[in-house]
C-alpha cells in the first residue's frame, strides 16, 4: 500500500493539479516584479512569445516522458533505455530541493499575511515597506535587525500543513481543494485587478505594462522572461515528469498541456495588471525597489482603498497561500517520490524528515533576506567572483542555471534520443490525432535549445542585474 505508484482521481484532477502547482507565487510574487523591472509591455509581448513556443513543447515533453516510464524522474530516463541521461533527473530532483527550501518560506510570509490582514491591517497599510522588512527582521526606522521568529514560526506551520497534506495523499484533498480553489482565485484576481485599475494614478502603471518601450529590453530581459516562464510553468526539474507519470493512458496530454500553460499565463499577465498599476497609484514608479516586496507592499495601497479592503486583503492573501501550498506540495512530492521508491522509505517519516531539512534550510534565506548578511557565491565573467546575499543567490542558481540545464538535457534527450516520435505516440495514445508534428519536432530540436544555451551564455557572460 504504502509505496503504490498513485493515479489522478479523476480527469479534472490531474488539469487542476498541474495548474495547481504552475499557478504560485512565481506568478503573482515574481511575474509583476520581472514585468515592471524588464520594460512592462516589451516584457508581457516576450513572455506570451515564449509560453508557446518554449513553453508548451518543453511540458509537453516532460509529461510525455513521466507518463511513458511510470516512473520517477531519477529512473525515468532509465526504464525509457537511456540511462546516460539519469543526470537530467538528478539535476531536476536537485532544483526542486533548493527551491522548496526557499519558496516555503515564502509561503510561511505568505501566512503571516493572511494572519496579518486579520489582526492588525491598519498597520499594514501605516507603513507597508516598514511592516515589510519589520517581518523580514528589519526595523528601519532605527536601523536595527534581529532574529525574525514570528515569520519562521510561520514557515513552520506552513510546511507543517504541506506534511500533512503530503501524508494523507495527494489526490483527494489537493484535487478536492483545487476544484474550489482555482476558480476563486480566478475571482478575486478579477475584483482585485477592477480595484486596482481604477485608483487614481493607475493609468500609468496600465500605459507601462501596455508599452512597447525597446530602450529597456535586453539580452538580460529575454533571459528573465525566458526563466521567469520555466519557472512559473513548474518546468525544469521533477514536478511533470513525476506528475504525468501518475497520469492514465487514456488522458489527452497535448489538451492538458495546453489549458495548463493557458491558465497559467492568464493569471500571471493578471496579477501584473494588479500589481503594477498599483505601484504606480501607491507609491510611485520608484516605490519598490526589491521586485520580491510587490505582492507584499504595494497591495496594501489597493486594500486600503477599497470598501471592506481588509476582507479582501485576507481573503487575497488566503488564495495566494493556497496556490502556494499546491505548488509546494508538488515539489516536496516530486521529492518524497523519488525517495520512496528508489530507496523503498516508507512515505510519512520521509515526508516528515524532508520537511524539517527544508525548513532549517530555509530559514538561513529568510534570515538572509534583511536580518542577517549571509552571502552566496556567484560567478560570472562580468564581475568575477561576488557574494551576493544567500537569499539571491539561491534564486540565481536555480533559475538562471539549474533550471535551463535540466530543461536543455529534457529538450536533448527527447528531441534527438527518445526521438518526437515517441512523444507524438504518447500523445495519440488516448486515440487523437497530433496534428503539429513538424512545428513540434522543430521547436524541441532546435528553438528551445539554443534559446536555453542562450540563457546560459548570457547569465555567464553578462551576470545578473538584479539586485
Ligand atoms: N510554478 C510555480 C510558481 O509559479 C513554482 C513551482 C516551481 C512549483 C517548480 C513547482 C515546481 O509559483
Amino acid at each position: 500500500m504504502e509505496n503504490k505508484r498513485a493515479q489522478w482521481g479523476s480527469k479534472l484532477g490531474f488539469i487542476l493539479a498541474a495548474a495547481g502547482s504552475a499557478i504560485g507565487l512565481g506568478n503573482i510574487w515574481k511575474f509583476p516584479g520581472k514585468a515592471f523591472e524588464g520594460g512592462g509591455g516589451a516584457f508581457l509581448l516576450m513572455y506570451l512569445l515564449i509560453v508557446p513556443l518554449l513553453g508548451m513543447p518543453v511540458m509537453l515533453s516532460e509529461l510525455s516522458v513521466g507518463r511513458a516510464s511510470q516512473s520517477n524522474v531519477v529512473d525515468a530516463f532509465k526504464k525509457l533505455g537511456h540511462k546516460g541521461y539519469s543526470w537530467v533527473g538528478w539535476m531536476g530532483w536537485t532544483v526542486a530541493f533548493i527551491i522548496t527550501c526557499y519558496y516555503s518560506h515564502v509561503g510561511g510570509w505568505v501566512l503571516r499575511y493572511v494572519a496579518s490582514y486579520v489582526v492588525e491591517p491598519r498597520r499594514v497599510y501605516g507603513d507597508p515597506l516598514g511592516y515589510f522588512y519589520g517581518m523580514l527582521g528589519y526595523d528601519p526606522a532605527a536601523d536595527a535587525t534581529f532574529m525574525p521568529w514570528t515569520v519562521i514560526l510561520f514557515a513552520f506551520l506552513f510546511l507543517a500543513i504541506c506534511a500533512v497534506v503530503i501524508i494523507k495523499g495527494v489526490e483527494g484533498g489537493i484535487e478536492k481543494f483545487n476544484k474550489v480553489g482555482m476558480p476563486a482565485l480566478f475571482v478575486i484576481l478579477v475584483i482585485l485587478f477592477v480595484r486596482a485599475a481604477t485608483l487614481p494614478g493607475a493609468g500609468e502603471g496600465i500605459r507601462y505594462m501596455l508599452s512597447l518601450d525597446w530602450g529597456k529590453v535586453t539580452p538580460q530581459t529575454f533571459l528573465i522572461a525566458l526563466s521567469q516562464a520555466f519557472y512559473s510553468l513548474s518546468l525544469g526539474m521533477s514536478i511533470m515528469v513525476t506528475y504525468g507519470s501518475y497520469l492514465p493512458k487514456e488522458e489527452n496530454i497535448g489538451k492538458n498541456t495546453f489549458l495548463v500553460c493557458t491558465m497559467d499565463t492568464l493569471v500571471a499577465v493578471l496579477a501584473g495588471f494588479i500589481v503594477v498599476p498599483a505601484v504606480f497609484a501607491t507609491l510611485g514608479p520608484d516605490g519598490v525597489g526589491k521586485g520580491g516586496g510587490f505582492a507584499f507592499v504595494s497591495l496594501a495601497g489597493v486594500f486600503e482603498h477599497m470598501p471592506g479592503g481588509a476582507f479582501f486583503g485576507f481573503l487575497f492573501y488566503l488564495l495566494l497561500l493556497f496556490a502556494a501550498l499546491t505548488s509546494t506540495v508538488s515539489l516536496i512530492e516530486g521529492i518524497v517520490a523519488f525517495l520512496t521508491e528508489r530507496k523503498g522509505w516508507r512515505r510519512t517519516p520521509t515526508t516528515i524528515v524532508t520537511c524539517a531539512i527544508l525548513f532549517l534550510i530555509g530559514c538561513l534565506y529568510t534570515c538572509s533576506q534583511a536580518a542577517f548578511p549571509l552571502k552566496g557565491v556567484w560567478f560570472d565573467f562580468a564581475n568575477g567572483v561576488t557574494f551576493p546575499p544567500l537569499c539571491d543567490a539561491m534564486e540565481f542558481l536555480t533559475d538562471r542555471i539549474m533550471i535551463p540545464l535540466c530543461a536543455l538535457g529534457t529538450c536533448f534527450f527527447v528531441g534527438w534520443v527518445w526521438k518526437p516520435e515517441s512523444v507524438v505516440a504518447e500523445v495519440e495514445r488516448c486515440g487523437v490525432k497530433f496534428r503539429l508534428v513538424r512545428t513540434y519536432s522543430f521547436l524541441i530540436r532546435f528553438v528551445a535549445p539554443a534559446a536555453i544555451v542562450a540563457i546560459l551564455l548570457v547569465s555567464l557572460l553578462t551576470g545578473t542585474t538584479l539586485s
